[in-house]
């Protein structure tokens, strides 16, 4: 995922200001991991380098745990996302045909952001409404009696919100910063 324009500058100095206002124990790792994921929204390949750095441990370790928690993302939220629910109520109705079909549209995984930021997709536990099922979080709103075919009219609701400055652009004058 490259990074925006000034967001290398964002990354650094939040790193900065977070380690400078904890001290630098292994049990102060997670809530360091969250105040940057607060400030950020998410935990970018540059911060968590930085953090091992500052902080003198293996940035493989730090992944290791930022994975293992599913309370931190690695990738920023989009502009719309969407969560699929997984619970068994939707399973059982299809929940996963759906998550394939929001998949290909957007032509991302789950769990990922289009390069764009303008879409994410997760999936989620029992939102509470199996009778709807199956469900589906549209920008925190819950949608129901979600087949492919409502899929594409969803994907068309978002599309059409799409403006030239709905998404932001990648900073051009940066490499792959965050893979
Ligand atoms: S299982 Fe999806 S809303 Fe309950």
């Amino acid at each position: 995922m490259q990074l925006l324009e000034g967001e290398k500058e964002e990354i650094l100095a939040c790193v900065k200001d977070v380690l400078g206002g904890n001290s630098k124990t292994q049990e102060n790792l997670i809530p360091i991991l969250q105040q940057v994921q607060k400030k950020l929204g998410y935990l970018p390949t540059m911060a968590i380098e930085k953090i091992a750095e500052g902080m003198d441990v293996p940035a493989v370790d730090i992944y290791g745990l930022a994975t293992f928690y599913n309370q931190f993302r690695l990738n920023p939220p989009g502009k719309h996302e969407v969560k699929v629910c997984m619970g068994t109520a939707c399973y059982m109705a299809g929940g996963d045909i759906t998550l394939e079909s929001f998949q290909r549209r957007m032509e991302i995984d789950e769990g990922e952001t289009s390069q764009d930021r303008y879409y994410s997709l997760g999936r989620v536990a029992c939102v509470g409404c199996c009778t709807l099922a199956p469900v589906a979080v549209v920008d925190d709103q819950v949608e129901g009696k979600v087949t492919p075919t409502r899929v594409d009219g969803l994907m068309l609701a978002l599309e059409e919100g799409r403006d030239d400055n709905s998404s932001q652009q990648p900073d051009s004058s940066e490499g792959d910063n965050n893979e």
